[in-house]
Order: C-alpha cells, then structure tokens, then sequence
C-alpha cells in the first residue's frame, strides 16, 4: 500500500490524505490503488458520515504521475488502477468535501466535480492540461463539469486547458468558499456533515448528484478515448518532454 495516501477516521469523519510532495502530490498507480481501498473503508464504516479529502502545502494533486502515463501506454491493463479508482468515486453515497491548497492539476481538479463541497485557498491553481498532453478529460468530468458550470467554461477548463485561480474556480461552481482557512472551513463542514442524520444527507445528496451508473458509463466512455490517446504520437510526444525537462 503506498504510504502517500493516509487516512484518519476522527469525529465521524474520514479524512484521505494524499501526501507525496516531492512529486507535488502526483498521483500514481499504487496511490490509486490506496485511494480505492481508502474509499471503499471510509463508506463501509458506520462510524464515518462525511470523506474529506486533503493534501499537502502548496499541491492538492499535481495530477496523474506522468511516467505512469508512459508505462499506461504499454500496458495490458491500462489504466487499470486508475478505473478503478474512479469507479469507486462514483459509488460512493457519503457526502464527500476537499480542501485545497496550492496545484490542483489533471485528476486534481476532476476529483472536485464529485465532492459536494471544495473549500480553496487563494493561491490554488486548477488546471487540465488534457489537449496539450495530446489526452482527453477522465473521472466523468466530460460530463459533470458542464453540468456543473455550463459548457463554455467547462470547454475553457477541460478542453482548451485555461488555468484557473481560486476566484474564478469558485465563479465557476466547482469552488465552494475561498478563505486561507480553507483546510479548517473544510474540516469544520465535514464535522457538521457527519453529525447530520445520515440516511437524510445520503439521500439528499443522491438526489442532487447524477446517477452513479450514469457516471460509470461515462467513466468508460472517456477511458476508451483516454486509452487510445495515451498510445497516440501526440501524448507520447508531451510526456516524453515533460520527462526529459
Ligand atoms: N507526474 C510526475 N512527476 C511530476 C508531476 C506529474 N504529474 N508533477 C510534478 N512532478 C514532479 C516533477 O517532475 C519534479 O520531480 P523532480 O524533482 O524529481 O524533478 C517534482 O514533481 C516537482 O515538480 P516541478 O516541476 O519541479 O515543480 P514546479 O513547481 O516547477 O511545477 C507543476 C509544478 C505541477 C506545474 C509541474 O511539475 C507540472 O506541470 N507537472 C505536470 C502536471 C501535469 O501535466 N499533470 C497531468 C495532468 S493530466
């Protein structure tokens, strides 16, 4: 298991950390894996009423691990840990909260569409730079992202690789409340979430999200053009200039 995903479950909430800051919290397969296994304790456990994600000082997540990316691409099972992972998110009924600090780049900001409420810091960044990678958007963001702020900023954000700050990222609905207490807005509302009614916030929030099959679906959609691309002379081109710099 990696030790770049911690976890701590405390007054009714789980709190998943990813923590790999020498690598500004990239995501890798054995990350993934941890973040699957992570999620799939937090929404069995009755103890826990609200999955709050963190990461470190200055990098929520700088996105999936560009070797990985590479090694996708000749794999047998591409993406395997990844889709997982994914599919998980999408299962899960727990209202989940972010606190963002910092990079919030390629999956790090994808991951926000399926939390129900991101609190940031002024000085984040989010960004996904799919077409420059030559790939395109993953973890259903092709379709919660327009849902979410319309298309011509879901095109700015997930097609045309805009970089956004804290203040247009919550202009756009995938931010909550910017504050540099971001980290204790996030903790506190999770706290408050917890102590809820469960059966009424776990309801509440299904009927506010979109269908959790519907969101595989489209998960599955995206990771066959995804799978594609990552073989593509286009993506092999960015990562090998990424990896080279
Ligand atoms: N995959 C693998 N390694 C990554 C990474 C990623 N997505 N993002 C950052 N890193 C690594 C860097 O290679 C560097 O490693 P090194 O110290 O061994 O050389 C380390 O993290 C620090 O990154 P660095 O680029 O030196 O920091 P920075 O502050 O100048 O820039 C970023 C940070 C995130 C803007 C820059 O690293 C970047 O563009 N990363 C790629 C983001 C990306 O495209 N993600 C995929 C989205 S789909």
């Amino acid at each position: 298991m990696s030790p770049h995903v911690t976890v701590k479950v405390a007054d009714g909430v789980c709190r998943i950390g990813i923590e790999r800051p020498d690598k500004k919290n990239a995501l890798d397969r054995a990350m993934y894996e941890a973040l699957d296994k992570a999620l799939a304790q937090a929404e069995a456990d009755d103890t826990v009423g609200c999955i709050l994600f963190t990461g470190v000082p200055g990098a929520f997540s700088a996105g999936n691990d560009i070797a990985d990316f590479v090694a996708f691409a000749g794999s047998d099972r591409p993406m395997g840990e990844l889709l997982d992972f994914l599919h998980t998110l999408a299962g899960i009924g727990k209202p989940m909260v972010a606190a963002v600090d910092g990079l919030a780049i390629g999956i790090g900001t994808t991951l926000l569409l399926h939390c129900d409420l991101v609190y940031s810091t002024p000085r984040s960044l989010f960004r996904t730079p799919f077409s420059d990678l030559g790939i395109v958007p993953e973890a259903a963001s092709s379709l919660l992202g327009p849902l979410a702020m319309g298309h011509q900023r879901a095109f700015a954000l997930l097609v045309m690789g805009e970089t956004w700050d804290a203040a247009a990222a919550h202009e756009a609905g995938i931010v909550y409340a910017v504050s540099e207490s971001a980290e204790a807005d996030a903790v506190a509302a999770a706290r408050k979430l917890a102590a809820k009614p469960r059966e009424a916030v776990r309801i509440g929030r299904a009927l506010l999200r979109t269908a959790p099959d519907t969101v595989r679906e489209r998960i599955g959609l995206e990771a066959d053009h995804f799978k594609e691309r990552l073989r593509s002379r286009e993506a092999q081109a960015a990562f090998a200039a990424f990896l080279k710099r």
